[in-house]
């Protein structure tokens, strides 16, 4: 069966295929429309989601999933949330958004925070969604420099390490997005 997933992130795109039994081709947006950018203007992480499901199902009524992570912060009432991408300014870098972080966080001692990943599936015309989340804290400085966006400053509990001091292979095992796949891997295996 074919199905879209709204996404040109190669990273990603990797990462479903890998997961999704054999029966499943995977297409990226790319593959479908070619340059296409789908302007996320919701106010929460299943309005971003749902809005970029709905864009290819409306226009060619695939089967499709998305999704949308955020970072939510407790000290900083759940910032920068939806806005994670572009909590510096329209193209800013990961490098802006965790100084902002570490900026508004100065002197702050809860540190608590959770990465969560939602995805929008429609399947058959109906849409379900899926959640992952992953609680842990912000660090006062930055500390390894794998993966991407915020994970030098994210440690989560129960481990001593940032994200960006795991491999690929162990965060995705306990990362946000990666729960949040494997209910859309177990929810379309079934
Ligand atoms: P997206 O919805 O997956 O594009 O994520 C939005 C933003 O959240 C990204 O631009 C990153 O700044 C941040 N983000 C998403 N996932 C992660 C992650 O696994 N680690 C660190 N930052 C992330």
């Amino acid at each position: 069966m074919e199905i879209v997933f709204a996404s040109n992130n190669a990273h990603k795109l990797e990462e479903v295929r890998s997961k999704l039994p054999m029966e499943f081709i995977v297409l990226s947006l790319k593959d479908v429309f070619g340059e296409v950018d789908i302007p996320e203007t919701g106010t929460t992480l299943d309005a971003n989601a749902s809005i970029k499901s709905r864009y290819v199902f409306e226009r060619t009524g695939k089967n499709c999933f998305s999704d949308d992570t955020g970072l939510e912060i407790e000290a900083l009432n759940g910032e920068p949330g939806v806005y994670s991408a572009r909590y510096a300014g329209e193209n800013c870098s990961f490098q802006d958004n965790m100084d902002k972080v570490l900026k508004n966080l100065e002197g702050v001692e809860n540190r608590k925070a959770c990465f969560r990943t939602v995805i929008s599936l429609i399947l058959n015309g109906e849409e379900y969604f899926f959640e992952g989340r992953v609680d842990g804290e912000i660090l006062t400085q930055e500390s390894g420099t794998a993966g991407f966006g915020y994970d030098p400053i994210f440690r989560p509990i129960g481990f001593k390490e940032t994200f960006a001091e795991m491999s690929m292979e162990q965060k995705n095992q306990i990362s946000h997005r990666g729960l949040a796949v494997q209910k859309l891997v177990e929810f379309l295996s079934s």
